[in-house]
């Protein structure tokens, strides 16, 4: 595997992100965050994070002290979930797993925030059935396209719109999940409510077409992020919680940029995080997907929506922001954005998995390795955690 051809890299070590930052409680050295990044490698049955590898995966990629990691989405619940191979946080058996990879991370003087990931109509409704669950989402039968469909209903689980008191358990399963993170060590959460996933399914009226107080109206539609973010603020303090948004997102079929509303839908979920903060609770971060980025399965530099920003946002939220999405290939743009104001952190995803040591070569200027998108989601140690750092390629004889 080589390292990336017709890139130029750039130095960054000048730039405001190798500038230090408070989040949350924590102190980055840098403004440089792993983004989330499922890697199915997680044990079935139980959804236990990785016994063999994930230790070592985790702990390379925070090699360097004050890196900033966001792991994985984890399931809050098996209800919350429907992929096998992605990990859980509900169980002591994944806990046991969870402590070693937090306490490894700590060790490398660096931290870690848990992604709390709920899939509603993205999970395989099959084997949410096999296992006796729902399959949900914000409406009944509003299919995200005919594959799933037929999943549902081969298996005998349609597409169901959860009821008000299934939006309470779910409240209530992400506050256990984020209790149970900060108990077995990790430095705060990161809800998720961006990729055409079950939030996301709240916030698009494409998905959510809802009547009661759920649905209808973008105040409405934003209630069950809003509540979630509220209640896991509660549980364990506004200070240890990070939202995650993707106003341009179309995965998931979500509207993304062919809704020229949907941003007015975002500016006002953000706007009343912006209000809770100014009532004392400002969360650490607000995480955007920035609209290069649409479909996180397309390669670097297609599909890109260019007809609209996530600059929006600094004028309404006040505190820090996380943006994500091609920054490695674009290291002027980190640049520019990096600079844009004093509270932005550059997240990096793909080439966090292809290069452990990714914050070295941001800081250096220096190449980096391909990845090999066969391997993302593959169970294997082979493109997991064999990726060299520059200085173990260069002697590999990587060119
Ligand atoms: C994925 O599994 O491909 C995935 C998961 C979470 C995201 C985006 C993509 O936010």
């Amino acid at each position: 595997m080589p390292f990336i051809q017709d890139f130029k890299p750039v130095a960054l070590k000048d730039s405001n992100l190798f500038k230090p930052i408070k989040v949350g409680n924590n102190e980055l050295p840098q403004r440089i965050a792993m983004a989330p990044l499922t890697r199915m490698r997680a044990h079935h049955p139980g959804n236990i994070p990785n016994k063999d590898w994930a230790v070592e995966y985790y702990s390379q990629r925070s090699e360097r002290p004050g890196s900033f990691i966001i792991t994985e989405g984890a399931f809050p619940s098996a209800q919350c979930g429907g992929y096998d191979n992605a990990p859980g946080i509900w169980s002591e058996e994944q806990l046991v797993q969870w402590r070693k990879i937090f306490g490894k991370i700590h060790e490398n003087k660096s931290f870690v925030w848990v992604q709390l990931w709920v899939l509603g109509r993205q999970a395989f409704a099959d084997n949410l059935a096999r296992d006796g669950l729902r399959y949900d989402s914000a409406s009944d039968g509003i299919y995200m396209d005919e594959e799933s469909k037929e999943r549902a209903l081969k298996s005998n689980n349609p597409q169901h719109g959860i009821t008000k008191e299934e939006i309470k358990q779910y409240i209530k399963e992400y506050v256990q999940a984020a209790k149970n993170s900060i108990a077995a060590g990790a430095d705060g959460v990161e809800i998720h409510s961006a990729n055409g996933y079950l939030l996301n399914q709240f916030l698009d009226p494409i998905s959510n077409k809802r009547t009661d107080e759920y649905g209808g109206s973008i105040e409405n539609r934003a209630r069950f992020t809003l509540e979630v973010v509220d209640a896991v603020v509660e549980a364990i303090g506004h200070e240890k919680v990070g939202v995650r948004f993707s106003p341009y997102g179309k995965f998931g079929t979500m509207s993304g940029g062919s809704d020229p509303t949907l941003i007015a839908q975002f500016a006002y979920v953000i706007g009343e995080l912006e209000k809770r903060a100014r009532d004392g609770k400002r969360l650490a971060f607000i995480h955007l997907v920035e609209p290069r980025v649409v479909n996180p399965f397309d390669p670097e530099g297609s599909n890109e929506y260019k007809d609209g920003t996530n600059d929006f946002v600094y004028s309404i939220w006040k505190g820090n922001i996380i943006r994500a999405g091609n920054y490695a290939l674009n290291p002027e743009i980190a640049e520019r954005d990096a600079n844009l104001d004093d509270r932005t952190i550059i997240g990096y995803g793909r080439f966090f998995i292809s290069n452990p040591d990714l914050i070295d070569r941001l800081e250096k200027g220096l190449p980096l390795n391909k990845y090999d998108r066969s391997t993302f989601y593959a169970f294997t140690d082979k493109g997991y955690t064999d990726y060299p750092t520059y200085s173990e390629a260069v002697k590999l004889g990587w060119k």
